[in-house]
């Protein structure tokens, strides 16, 4: 068998525009042009430009150091670009009009320890004017209903990290960029989450989610591919299967990534 990830031809789209070329119609979350980025003396996104569909899940995936982490702060307006233009909900990326509508979970938990899960989850609803209600149910979708009275700084690092995201869902906002949300997570709590993100996004809520487990590639209605800071293609996991001629979203990658790494060869010699 063919280990070329030959990628299929999107179908033509009937009726709206689709926002991104792997076909899904609907107007863009976030519209991303000639992205530069440079960290220290290195390229790490090279002239990206995709557009996001609104109210879907767009999975970011790619190997560590790839680039998820920094596309995922230059779409939220923390990193300086180099070059190009981000668009998010309309505006540039970080306009403060956009701060209520834009969640943003870092990879690294930022939670005060000293605060009880509870009050964590109050203290950033309040600012978008959500009371206790809203955050106990949000402590409820992510499964920490028991831990509400917990000292944060107490809880297991899962746990700990989940605190993270129901600070991000309190406040209902309109786009949510989540860097590995599953991580650490037991396979029910994670299964769980990813129903939670669907009944989000079926709700108009539009998802980035971060991962380098493929496995979870086949929740996301599209996928961001990312190799060396280059986008390697935006797909659905379906058309995924197909190009790399196989049902494991992993393996279909490596041979989309060894597809790319043999054209790179040929083209320079
Ligand atoms: N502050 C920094 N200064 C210089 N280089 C950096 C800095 N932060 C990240 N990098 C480099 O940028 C590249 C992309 O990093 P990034 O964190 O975006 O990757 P990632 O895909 O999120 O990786 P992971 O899966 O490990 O989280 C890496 O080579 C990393 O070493
Ligand atoms: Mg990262």
């Amino acid at each position: 068998m063919s280990h070329r990830a030959a990628l299929p031809a999107p179908e033509p789209p009937a009726g709206p525009v689709p926002a991104d070329p792997s076909g899904l119609p609907g107007p863009a979350g976030v519209s991303v042009e000639g992205l530069r980025v440079h960290r220290g003396k290195s390229t790490v996104l090279a002239n990206i430009t995709c557009n996001i569909p609104e109210g879907r899940i767009t999975g970011l995936l790619g190997p560590s150091g790839s680039g998820k982490t920094t596309f995922m702060r230059a779409l939220v307006g923390v990193q300086k670009i180099t070059a190009g233009t981000v668009t998010v909900l309309g505006r540039p990326a970080g306009d403060p009009a956009n701060r209520h509508d834009v969640g943003y979970v870092t990879q690294a938990a930022s939670v005060y320890r000293d605060l009880s899960v509870l009050d964590n989850v109050r203290y950033f609803g309040s600012v978008h004017g959500a009371g206790r209600e809203e955050a106990l149910a949000v402590l409820n979708a992510v499964g920490l209903s028991d831990f509400a009275k917990r000292r944060a700084g107490d809880l297991s690092g899962g746990q700990f990290s989940r605190v993270s995201l129901a600070c991000a869902l309190v406040g209902k906002p309109r786009l949510l960029v989540l860097d590995e949300p599953t991580v650490g997570l037991d396979p029910v709590l994670r299964a769980e989450l990813w129903t939670q993100f669907a009944a989000m996004a079926a709700e108009g809520t539009t998802l980035i989610i971060s991962s380098h487990v493929m496995e979870e590639a086949g929740h996301c209605d599209t996928l961001l591919l990312l190799r060396e800071g280059m986008l390697l293609a935006q797909l659905t996991p379906e058309q995924l299967r197909q190009g790399g001629e196989t049902d494991d979203l992993e393996l279909a990658f490596l041979r989309l990534i060894q597809a790319a790494a043999e054209d790179e060869r040929k083209a320079a010699s």
